[in-house]
């Protein structure tokens, strides 16, 4: 009974674990490079300073301090680092230049030197289920206060300036910049949901597995993409049992993303009726495609046709292209069939015989602007079999050679044209692929993310 329940459970159990297909790890590398672009464009020194000059209701004046102005905000210096199980801890050194005039008329100048600390929690968006940071306990560290004014004249106004004035103003003045930063961060996630199209065919969208992981060196986003055919219906990744892993061998701050085989696997079913090939004319180096070059491997069509006929080739692939990833070599598989006719003047074309062909290709990936191209050349002629024949039975051995030089010379090209489409990758923080490193593993490809 409780065998039959397990049974039951577990089954629940492995089948509700979504097995991403898609796995991204962001490393202090690119987590610092977004800081600071974020930083620059969202222009919060600007926007520090010009909050520091703004009169501050609820702010009592100082006594004995007039013409009281902030001035020389800092460019702020952005230390991150990862909290393990929360998302990113960020430290913003700045200092600013606070001026006035003492009562004694003098000019007063004092030089303040901030730490403004936060926790930037990962979490998912309720609304869009975008990956968003969050700032939470958001602190104001004064590091050092340094005044022109002698030390031994108005120690209490001092005092009580930065107890009334510092410790209560600055956390209002700073703290929104670590949001304003977020806010910029956040938003370079906005697209990662927009679905990218493979072609006229379908289309790709990276969508979240579950909330983004940190650990001490990385945030780990998983992904459940999902592959829809022009119209709708979605193609479902294959379960490959074991779930797609990163290599251990990864520089300590760099940041990859790791495709496994079955999402490529499902993206290539968008194009499979896009495989089929008719071959009616001359190609490349191949002898004449007609009934005599047959002939010589096949006595019969010799029978059938006395005279050379040309020759049509109609190419099916008629089972989804698998690919498959084992260290270094990565294989396209395509089954489908390959029907001969004769062509004969102001007639149909008269079939000859109809084959069952399975074979491999080896894939060559690099990465375009934002899609992963696929290249590929002939590994394999693994399988001919004969389905039927109009001209009797023969040995279908026989035509091996001649259906791999079709197959090279004909149908990869084909193939080639075809996956030119190339495979959408994640848009996500303007991640720039171009200088990625591929690499592939187990049952994945990992591009290394290089930044410029
Ligand atoms: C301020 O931040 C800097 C950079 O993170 C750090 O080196 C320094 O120790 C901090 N100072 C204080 C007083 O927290
Ligand atoms: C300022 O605050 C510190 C501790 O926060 C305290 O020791 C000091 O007495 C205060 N000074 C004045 C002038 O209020």
């Amino acid at each position: 009974m409780l065998q039959i329940l397990c049974l039951v459970l577990c089954g629940l159990l492995t089948r509700t674990r979504a097995e991403p297909g898609a796995l991204l790890r962001l490393g202090m590398d690119v987590m610092n490079l977004e800081v600071q672009r974020a930083m620059d464009e969202s222009h919060i020194l600007e926007k520090m300073a010009a909050e520091a000059g703004k009169k501050r209701p609820g702010v009592k004046p100082i006594k004995g301090i007039t013409d009281m102005k902030v001035k020389d905000v800092q460019l702020p210096v952005i230390t991150l680092s990862f909290t393990p199980g929360v998302g990113i801890f960020q430290c913003v050194s700045t200092g600013m230049t606070i001026t006035g005039k003492s009562f004694i008329g003098k000019r007063m100048e004092i030089n303040v030197a901030t730490n403004i600390t936060a926790t930037n929690r990962i979490l998912q968006d309720e609304e869009t289920g975008l990956p968003t940071f969050k700032s939470e306990g958001c602190e104001v560290i004064l590091v050092s206060v340094k005044t022109n004014l002698p030390s031994n004249m108005m120690p209490n106004v001092v005092n009580k300036f930065l107890n009334s004035t510092l410790h209560k103003v600055l956390p209002g003045l700073m703290c929104p910049a670590i949001d304003a930063v977020l806010v910029y961060v956040n938003k370079k996630w906005a697209n990662l949901y927009a679905p990218m199209p493979i072609g006229q065919a379908g289309i790709v969208k990276y969508t979240l597995t579950s909330v983004p992981t940190t650990t001490s060196s990385y945030i780990q986003v998983d992904f459940s993409p999902v592959v829809q055919q022009q119209g709708g219906s979605t193609i479902q990744l294959a379960e490959t049992g074991e779930a797609p892993r990163f290599p251990k061998d990864y520089v300590e701050g760099s940041s990859q993303l790791l495709l496994s085989d079955a999402l490529l696997t499902a993206e290539l079913a968008l194009l499979q009726t896009s495989l089929d090939l008719n071959i009616h004319k001359m190609i490349g180096e191949l002898p004449p495609q007609n009934t005599k070059t047959l002939a010589s491997f096949i006595p019969e069509v010799a029978e059938a046709y006395p005279k050379p006929k040309p020759l049509v080739t109609q190419i099916r692939i008629n089972k989804p292209p698998k690919v498959t990833m084992n260290s270094g070599e990565s294989l396209l598989y395509l089954h489908g069939t390959l029907e001969m006719f004769a062509a004969q003047w102001g007639r149909a074309p008269a079939p000859l015989f109809l084959l069952e062909a399975h074979f491999n290709l080896q894939i060559q990936y690099s990465v375009r602007e934002d899609r992963l191209q696929m290249t590929t050349s002939l590994n394999r002629l693994l399988s001919l079999s004969r389905v039927s024949s109009s001209i009797g039975a023969f040995n279908e051995k026989a035509l091996t050679g001649f259906v791999t030089d079709l197959l090279r010379e004909a149908c990869i090209p084909a193939v080639n044209d075809v996956l030119q489409v190339g495979l959408p990758l994640p848009d996500f923080l303007d991640m720039n692929y171009n200088l990625a490193e591929l690499d592939i593993v187990e049952n994945a490809l990992v591009m290394d993310l290089k930044l410029a």
